[in-house]
């Protein structure tokens, strides 16, 4: 049988994203209702080398559902890349007596906390992260957020660019994975997307869709690109150049990673640190929580890191195809 576990810890790392603070509590007060001590550690793997650890209790949680960000701080670390890092990591916890650690993040962090694992210390790990690129899982925290967020903000974009008779090129987040990118595309009804998945994308194509889309009467052209493709600016003077339409460039940043988390980041979120602490109290360790096929799961942390992903070869034809609002001649 497994041994009573008495102290956790929870931390976020990595990028931040709207709902991690829904998780954290969920953390909390799940240990605290089954007779758990819970310790918050700030700014991610970089607090638990350098012990920045405190205690929460459930008033330390209270109004933070609804908050973008997170309230423990969240850091890049290279040093828990190093094994004195880890050691030092490792450490802390043993100073604190934290038997199990969750640690809501994207891969990277899942890679930081199997090496706490293989010293003892219990670990799960949540997907929290807006680019919804781990692979294990269909739904990460942040992302339903960020989408919508990026949306709105594109559907606003988009009102001028139609005033103007404009192009627009809006870039969204998305370094190397095009999901927030390829649902904007849908949901934004983008003339065209550009993924990072599909790097080789072709210029001379997007110039040409606009000059046809002109021609059949569409006052503005909207195109997507994600961040992974990036050089937004110097697209738009090209375009403008080679059209000799009006082409502006809109980077929407970091305003995708804030913002009040949606009904949908909320409930996940906090079903998720649920099941966390209930997997340590079943003394499971090396786990990450996902979900797939409409249920939530969870898988050893190396089986999940081993899985791939790719964006939707249907959804990304779809796309672009729903744009149109001319007849094709028939060919
Ligand atoms: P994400 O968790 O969103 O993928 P990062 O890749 O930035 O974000 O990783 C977050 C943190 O996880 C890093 O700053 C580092 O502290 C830790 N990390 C990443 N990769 C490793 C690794 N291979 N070994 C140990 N820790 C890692
Ligand atoms: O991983 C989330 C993310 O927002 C990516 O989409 C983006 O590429 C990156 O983080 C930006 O990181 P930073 O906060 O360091 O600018």
């Amino acid at each position: 049988m497994a041994q009573k576990l008495k102290t956790i810890g929870v931390l976020t790392s990595g990028g931040d994203a709207p709902g991690m603070n829904a998780a954290v509590r969920a953390v909390v007060r799940r240990g605290l209702s089954h007779g758990l001590q819970v310790k918050g550690i700030l700014r991610g793997y970089d607090g638990l080398i350098n012990d920045e650890v405190k205690d929460l209790g459930p008033k330390d949680v209270s109004d933070i559902i609804e908050r973008g960000g997170t309230i423990l701080y969240t850091a890049r670390c290279p040093e828990m890349k190093t094994e004195e890092g880890v050691l030092r990591a490792v450490e802390t916890c043993r100073r604190h007596g934290i038997e199990g650690l969750v640690v809501i993040g994207g891969d990277g962090s899942y890679r930081g906390a199997g090496k706490l694992a293989n010293h003892g210390i219990n670990v799960i790990g949540l997907p929290g992260t807006i680019d919804l690129d781990i692979s294990c899982t269909e739904y990460t925290i942040g992302f339903d957020t960020a989408v919508n967020t990026a949306m709105q903000a594109i559907d606003k974009v988009r009102d001028t660019s139609s005033s103007h008779e404009r192009c627009s090129i809006i870039e969204v987040m998305g370094r190397d994975a095009g999901y927030i990118a390829l649902w904007c595309g849908i949901a934004n009804g983008a003339e065209d997307i550009l993924l990072p998945e599909k790097y080789d994308y072709d210029e001379q194509k997007i110039i040409d869709n606009i000059l046809e889309n002109r021609r059949y009467g569409k006052t503005h052209h909207i195109v997507v690109n994600a961040e992974g493709i990036g050089h937004s600016a110097s697209m738009a003077r090209r375009i403008e150049a080679a059209t000799g339409i009006e082409t502006r460039a809109t980077i929407l940043g970091h305003m995708q990673r804030g913002g009040s988390p949606t009904a949908k980041d909320r409930v996940y979120a906090s079903t998720m640190g649920c099941m966390a602490v209930d997997l340590l109290l079943q003394g499971k360790t090396r786990r990450v929580v996902g979900y797939k096929d409409g249920e939530f799961v969870d898988y050893d942390i190396d089986e999940a890191l081993a899985m791939t992903k790719g964006i939707s070869e249907y959804q990304c034809e779809i796309a672009v195809d729903l744009s149109h609002n001319y007849l094709k001649p028939i060919a």
